[in-house]
């Protein structure tokens, strides 16, 4: 098992990939704190946070140490979005993402890593977008958080590696969850679909595949990465059919 007795915190446990990640360190051996806007869809002992909230943010780590006696892997998956034009976004709604997506996932990892550097080791992964590196259709808002996500796992790499922590990014291509039921129109599948070199979106699970690479031993030498799980979205260039 390639997470044995590691205790790992995943935000947006209650949600498609969150659930998928905090599933799959489990099988991996890890003991799993769950953490979610939303009680439904976690366990019994889950906890209820608001990742934009510094003190709820505080408490994640707290609470993973208090129990477990430290923290070794954050999964930021905590993830909020919106549709809107370019021309339309309201400041309201531009600060509501920006708040989760980036101000959250910054608030976990700054936490996760005070305590981290204390035990000289640490694996932080968070999850940026596709969206994050090419622009598409209404993603202002989404899209500038998961850029920001990106660099937030650049820096934070770059400065925590001489305490033994990595910071890692997946971007993933769309997968089938609530987040693309409210926002993904029959018109957007299809394109998504044409323009994915493997044709399909992707599963929770290989989202999750990849979340236990990056938090295991195998990539004790991957730090400040961007991993693609895009099925070749980003790097594909022109059809001929
Ligand atoms: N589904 C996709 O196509 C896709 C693609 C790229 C990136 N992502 C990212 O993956 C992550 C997970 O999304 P998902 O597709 O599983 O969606 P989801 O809606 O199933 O899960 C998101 C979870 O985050 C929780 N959440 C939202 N705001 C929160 C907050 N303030 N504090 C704590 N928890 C909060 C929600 O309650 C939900 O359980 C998000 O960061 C999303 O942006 C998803």
């Amino acid at each position: 098992m390639r997470l044995e007795g590691r205790i790992a915190a995943v935000t947006g446990a209650g949600g498609g990939i969150g659930g998928a990640v905090a599933a799959a360190f489990r099988a991996e051996g890890a003991i799993v704190v769950e953490a979610d806007l939303k009680a439904d869809g976690l366990g019994p002992d889950g906890l209820v946070i608001d990742v934009s909230d510094p003190d709820d943010a505080r408490r994640l780590t707290a609470e993973t140490v208090a129990r477990h006696g430290r923290i070794d892997i954050l999964a930021n998956v905590a993830g909020t979005s919106l549709r809107h034009a370019f021309l339309d976004v309201t400041r309201e709604d531009f600060d509501r993402i920006l708040r989760v997506n980036l101000y959250g996932s910054f608030y976990c990892a700054q936490e996760a890593a005070r305590a981290m550097v204390g035990q000289g080791y640490g694996r932080i992964i968070n999850i940026a977008s596709i969206s994050g590196v090419r622009a598409g259709a209404e993603r202002t808002a989404y899209g500038i958080s998961k850029a920001g996500v990106i660099s937030l796992t650049q820096q934070a790499a770059h400065e925590l590696a001489p305490f033994g922590i990595t910071v890692n990014a997946i971007a993933p291509g769309p997968v089938d969850t609530e987040l693309t039921r409210v926002h993904h129109t029959p018109a957007a599948r299809a394109n998504y679909r044409r323009m994915i070199p493997a044709a399909r979106y992707g599963l929770c699970e290989e989202m999750a595949d990849a979340a236990v690479f990056l938090a295991g031993e195998a990539a004790a030498y991957v730090n400040g990465v961007v991993l693609p799980v895009d099925g070749g979205y980003l790097a594909a260039g022109v059809r001929e059919d």
